[in-house]
C-alpha cells in the first residue's frame, strides 16, 4: 500500500508533541474530493491552541491528530463531480475542519474550498493566503464595511497574519478612507507600505488615547472592550480573537445546549458592554470558501497583495516542531509557513 508522511500529535500538548507517521495515501472517493499533493502549509495560533486543547470547549478531538488548514499544491487526482479541477492544476485553499491536516505530504479537500494558485505566488507565499486572508474578507463583507460613512477602521496587530490581509482587503477591494493599526516600532514602515495610514507602536503609546471616531474595528488581540472606546456611536467591532456566543458558535461548530449557555454566560458582560456604548459588537468564525478565495488571488495577480512570510521551514520532524514553536510565539510579521516539496 502506498503512503505518505503527515505531522500529527500524539495527545494534547505543545510541539514535543508531534510525531512524523506514514499514513495510506487517501483516494478522492466523494464525487467532490480533490487530493491535493501538498508543497506548502501554512500555519495559524489556531493549530497550536488546538493542540493544546484550547478548543475542547468547540471540538472533540481524537489522536493521532492531523493538523494544518492552509494548503498550496497540485491535484494529484479528482472525484467524479469534480468540474473546476484537473490533474496537475496548481491549487490553494483552506480546507475543512474534516479534512485537517495540511502538514503532510497529501491532504484531501472539497472542490468548493479550493481555488486556482494565484500564478504571480510561489506556492510558500499561497500558502500564506487562504485562512488570514479568507477571515478578513469575511469581517469586511459581513459588517458592510464599504457602505459605512466615513470607511475608517481600525486593524490592530498589523503585521500579523490577519492584520496583514486586512489591511490590504480593506484598501483595494473594501474602499477604505483611513486605515490605522498597531505595532511595534520595527514594523512600523511594514505596515505603512501594505496601506496602513495611521500607526501607533502599540508599546510606546495607548491606542484607545490616540485613536477617535472609527466606523469600524477588527478584534485581533482579543482587547475587545478597549477598542470600544476608539468607535463612535453606532460603530462596528467584529472581533476574531474574544469568545463567541451560543449562536454565533453553533453556525460553525454545534456546541450543544449546555455548552451553549456556557458560553452565552462567558460572554454576556461584553455584549452588556457593547450595548451600553451603541456598538454594534459580533464575534466571527471563517469559513473557507473557495469563491472569495479566487478573488483574493486575483488581488494578488493584479499586485495589489503582497504575502508576507516571516519564516519558512523544511517538513522534517525539528522543522514542523520549529514552525509551532515560532507560531506560537505571537511575534511573526506575516505567515510561518512548512514547505513539503
Ligand atoms: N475567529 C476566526 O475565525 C479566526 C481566524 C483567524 C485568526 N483568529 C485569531 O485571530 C488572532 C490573530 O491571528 P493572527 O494569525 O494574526 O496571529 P499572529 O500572526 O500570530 O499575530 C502575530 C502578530 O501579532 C502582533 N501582536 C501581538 N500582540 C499584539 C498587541 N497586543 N498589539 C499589537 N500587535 C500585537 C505581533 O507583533 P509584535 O511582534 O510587534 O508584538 C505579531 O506581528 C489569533 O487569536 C487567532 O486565533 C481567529
Amino acid at each position: 500500500m502506498a503512503t505518505f508522511k503527515a505531522a500529527q500529535f500524539t495527545s494534547y500538548g505543545g510541539p514535543d508533541k508531534i510525531v512524523i507517521s506514514d499514513l495510506p495515501i487517501p483516494t478522492a472517493d466523494e464525487p467532490d474530493s480533490v487530493l491535493i499533493k501538498v508543497h506548502a502549509a501554512s500555519l495559524n495560533p489556531i493549530d497550536w491552541k488546538r493542540a493544546e486543547g484550547m478548543m475542547k470547549m468547540l471540538v472533540k478531538e481524537s489522536f493521532p491528530l492531523r493538523t494544518g488548514y492552509d494548503v498550496s499544491g497540485v491535484v494529484s487526482s479528482v472525484g467524479s463531480g469534480v468540474t473546476k479541477f484537473k490533474v496537475g492544476d496548481e491549487v490553494f485553499g483552506r480546507i475543512g475542519q474534516a479534512e485537517v491536516g495540511t502538514v503532510a505530504e497529501y491532504v484531501l479537500s472539497t472542490e468548493a474550498k479550493l481555488a486556482l494558485k494565484p500564478k504571480s505566488l510561489t506556492h510558500v507565499q499561497a500558502a500564506g493566503v487562504p485562512l488570514t486572508g479568507l477571515t478578513a474578507y469575511q469581517v469586511l463583507e459581513k459588517s458592510n464595511f464599504a457602505s459605512k460613512p466615513s470607511r475608517k477602521i481600525f486593524i490592530p496587530a498589523g503585521a500579523g497574519g490577519i492584520g496583514v490581509m486586512a489591511i490590504q482587503l480593506a484598501k483595494h477591494l473594501f474602499n477604505a478612507e483611513t486605515i490605522a493599526t498597531t505595532v511595534s516600532e520595527a514594523k512600523i514602515d511594514i505596515v505603512k507600505d501594505l496601506g496602513a495610514d495611521v500607526v501607533v507602536d502599540y508599546k510606546k503609546e495607548d491606542y484607545t488615547q490616540v485613536l477617535k471616531d472609527y466606523d469600524m474595528a477588527i478584534d485581533t488581540t482579543g482587547e475587545t472592550k478597549q477598542q470600544f472606546a476608539i468607535l463612535k456611536p453606532g460603530g462596528t467591532l467584529y472581533s476574531i480573537a474574544a469568545l463567541p456566543n451560543s449562536e454565533e458558535a453553533n453556525a460553525v461548530f454545534p456546541v450543544g445546549f449546555f455548552m451553549g449557555k456556557v458560553l452565552d454566560v462567558l460572554t454576556y458582560k461584553l455584549r452588556w458592554a457593547a450595548n451600553s456604548k451603541n456598538i454594534d459588537y459580533h464575534y466571527l468564525f471563517m469559513s473557507p470558501n473557495g469563491t472569495q478565495l479566487a478573488e483574493i488571488g486575483n488581488l494578488a495577480d493584479q499586485g495589489k497583495l503582497k504575502v508576507l512570510v516571516d519564516s519558512t521551514f523544511p517538513f522534517t520532524l525539528e522543522g514542523v516542531r520549529d514552525a509551532f514553536a515560532r507560531q506560537k510565539q505571537g511575534r511573526a510579521t506575516g505567515k510561518v509557513i512548512i514547505q513539503v516539496i
